[in-house]
């Protein structure tokens, strides 16, 4: 169908109006979305069942101003339901940490807070991770001490396994507990509920509306303050690779130009880019849809008549061609879930195929589901590629069976005391075979790589970004000990935390004692930033470098290694109130980083190992131990 473009209109959500109907909230705590996905999909599901009542979904950010407004408000709930992702080192998602901080500090609410508050809370986490689950273990356990009443176990979501799953099962020992509280008579609570495909409404324009509209859009800047919704484009200014050509791995140096932008940043914190698919994913995601990359199109999260079609559609992106589409908004190298496969096999004209798909997506299919797409680690493409016939439209294809690209975030690695109108980044490239033989290459890993920069040609590379703060932060006294663990790109932060020291030593100021612990494989082929370190040392910006080789001898050198030789060094910073840094891999690195701390407490202090834990404890609560891991 070809229309004339309009502007698209996000319309506000109906205003909630006490009516006397029962009422249940739905928080969702989200980074790349799905908690939030599982929040509209029970509020959706439980629309359906209990039709008297009034479900609201709400961002726990946007639910209260302050505390006392948390506290205030959650105490009028009847039925909460709390969708709470767990990140990196057992932290909340943005949106959920100012609530999490609430929630969790000391206070005098007492045992009878919450006593009219039915809730239930299920977790978003990966198993791998150390912290597993823990905001929602930590919520729910509050919930109950305040006198909360639990009407299901709490959901550990493992996302590392089917997430996807575990919601299910969470929400089928839900629905008797609810039913008991909300069904009322007239309510189709007992008839199974199937969700329907979701689909966009779609309209299609023809070239030349397409051009002009093309034309309105170009610029997108202009914003003042940029977040991942209104992202800055930034030009790449300088590219280079970081490992010598005696290594088989790589890893990128990159810098955006922000002058001008407004965009501004602090030592320590992460950026977020939204880079683009690669060009080969590309082609192949056309090739598979079968649908010409110029389809110049919009999408709609309402029908003709203005009502909306589902919450849990995503906000529409602006009306582009389809190629356009594909590079910047679709996530198609992850494993398809359960849902896509359900959309695909609405979408598939052979009846064999369409089975196999929904059999895939079955709670009979299980096992295979497991096997064949998520330890082979098959990605939507090739899924797709192996039932050519199901060929989605594209309202099912953006609403249903590709995920949006999500920002990838990494720590920014300079400092705007040194580099005020660019933004540094360290990216090691991911470049993994998979179970499949296909061979996966990591999007903005990638990007990155082969990015053009300003330095080769004006028409360089540029990609959306934002700046996301952290608390990863020196101390506010330059003249507290600092010991900074950080080996391969873990190194990223502290080469800006290093750049501030070094301003900072250049305007005279003095610095207290530091100690980096850096580890590569081997000097030869992947010791990044070398010079730059050695001239930080030299400067008096680091007082001690420690490198551990973990490929040059017959044994593995690791930090850990060398921090335990330097343990009563360590020890003694620490007895002065040192801060202690870690960056980088947390299911490995940082895990053993954090037990050889505990051994040094344990050595060093002349410490049980319960006593050493509540000291390492007692680092971490105060601020004087922090991790940016992932
Ligand atoms: P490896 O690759 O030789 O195992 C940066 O990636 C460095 O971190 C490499 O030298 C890598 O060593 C090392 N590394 C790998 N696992 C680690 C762990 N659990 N603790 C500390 N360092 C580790």
């Amino acid at each position: 169908r070809v229309e004339p473009l309009k502007p698209l209109v996000i319309k506000p959500r109906e205003d909630e109006v006490d009516d006397g109907r029962k009422k249940v909230t739905i928080f969702f705590g989200t980074q790349t979305g799905t908690a939030e996905g599982f929040a509209k999909a029970l509020g959706d599901e439980a629309r359906v069942r209990y039709e008297k009542t009034r479900f609201k979904i709400v961002d726990l950010d946007d639910y209260a101003a302050d505390d006392d407004e948390y506290e205030e408000k959650l105490k009028k709930e009847d039925v909460a339901f709390f969708f709470l992702a767990t990140y990196g080192d057992g932290e909340p998602t943005d949106n959920a940490a100012r609530f999490y901080k609430w929630f969790t500090e000391e206070n005098d609410r007492g045992e009878e807070c919450f006593k009219n508050l039915k809730y239930g809370v299920f977790g978003l986490g990966n198993r791998q991770y150390e912290h597993f689950n823990k905001v929602a273990k930590v919520v729910d356990d509050i919930l109950v001490e305040q006198g909360a009443q639990r009407l299901v176990q709490v959901g550990l979501g493992d996302d590392d396994q089917c997430i996807e799953d575990d919601f299910t099962a969470w929400r089928e020992a839900l629905w008797p507990e609810l039913d008991k509280l909300l069904k009322e008579e007239g309510d189709t609570a007992v008839t199974p509920y199937t969700a329907a495909v979701l689909e966009y409404r779609v309209s299609i324009y023809d070239s030349e509306d397409a051009k002009l509209n093309e034309k309105n859009m170009a610029n997108g800047n202009g914003h003042v303050v940029f977040d991942a919704q209104h992202p800055y484009r930034a030009n790449v200014a300088v590219r280079r690779e970081l490992h010598t050509p005696e290594s088989d791995r790589s890893c990128t140096h990159l810098e955006f130009d922000i002058a001008g932008s407004g965009l501004t940043y602090e030592t320590g914190d992460h950026v977020g880019v939204l880079c683009d698919n690669l060009d080969d994913t590309v082609e192949e995601a056309l090739r598979v849809l079968g649908i010409s990359p110029d389809t110049y199109f919009s999408l709609h999260s309402d029908k003709e008549d203005g009502t909306p079609i589902s919450s849990s559609l995503p906000p529409p992106f602006l009306p582009c061609n389809l190629r356009t589409a594909l590079t910047r908004y679709a996530c198609v190298l992850s494993s398809p879930k359960k849902s896509a496969l359900v959309a695909l096999a609405a979408s598939a004209s052979d009846p064999a195929e369409a089975e196999r798909l929904k059999h895939l997506a079955s709670p009979a299919g299980k096992d295979e589901y497991s096997k064949w797409i998520v330890e082979s680690q098959r990605s939507l493409l090739e899924v797709m590629a192996e039932f050519p016939s199901a060929k989605p439209s594209l309202g099912v294809f953006f609403a249903a069976v590709a995920p949006r690209l999500q920002p990838r975030f990494y720590s920014i690695s300079s400092s705007p005391k040194i580099a005020q109108t660019r933004i540094h980044v360290t990216c090691a490239l991911v470049h993994e075979k998979m179970p499949t033989g296909r061979i996966h290459k990591g999007v903005c890993s990638t990007w990155m790589k082969s990015a053009v920069s300003n330095e080769m040609d004006e028409n360089c590379c540029s990609a959306p970004i934002f700046v996301r703060q952290s608390n990863f932060k020196l101390p506010s006294d330059s003249k507290v000990p600092i010991i900074m663990i950080g080996p391969g790109t873990g190194l990223a932060p502290f080469r800006g935390f290093l750049q501030e020291r070094h301003a900072l030593v250049e305007s005279g100021v003095e610095l207290g004692p530091s100690v980096l612990f850096f580890g590569c494989r081997n000097r030869r082929m992947d010791f990044i930033y070398e010079e730059e370190l050695q001239r930080f040392v030299e400067s008096g910006a680091l007082a001690e470098l420690s490198v551990a080789f973990s490929r040059e001898g017959p044994t593995k050198q690791y930090v850990q290694h060398k921090m335990m030789d330097k343990a009563s060094e360590i020890w003694s910073m620490i007895s002065e109130g040192a801060y202690v840094y870690v960056c980088g891999d947390a299911k490995g690195m940082a895990r053993d980083v954090h037990r050889s701390l505990h051994t040094i407490a344990q050595e060093q202090g002349s410490m049980d190992s319960t006593k050493a834990e509540g000291f390492v404890k007692n680092l971490q609560t105060t601020g004087r131990y922090l991790r940016d891991v992932w």
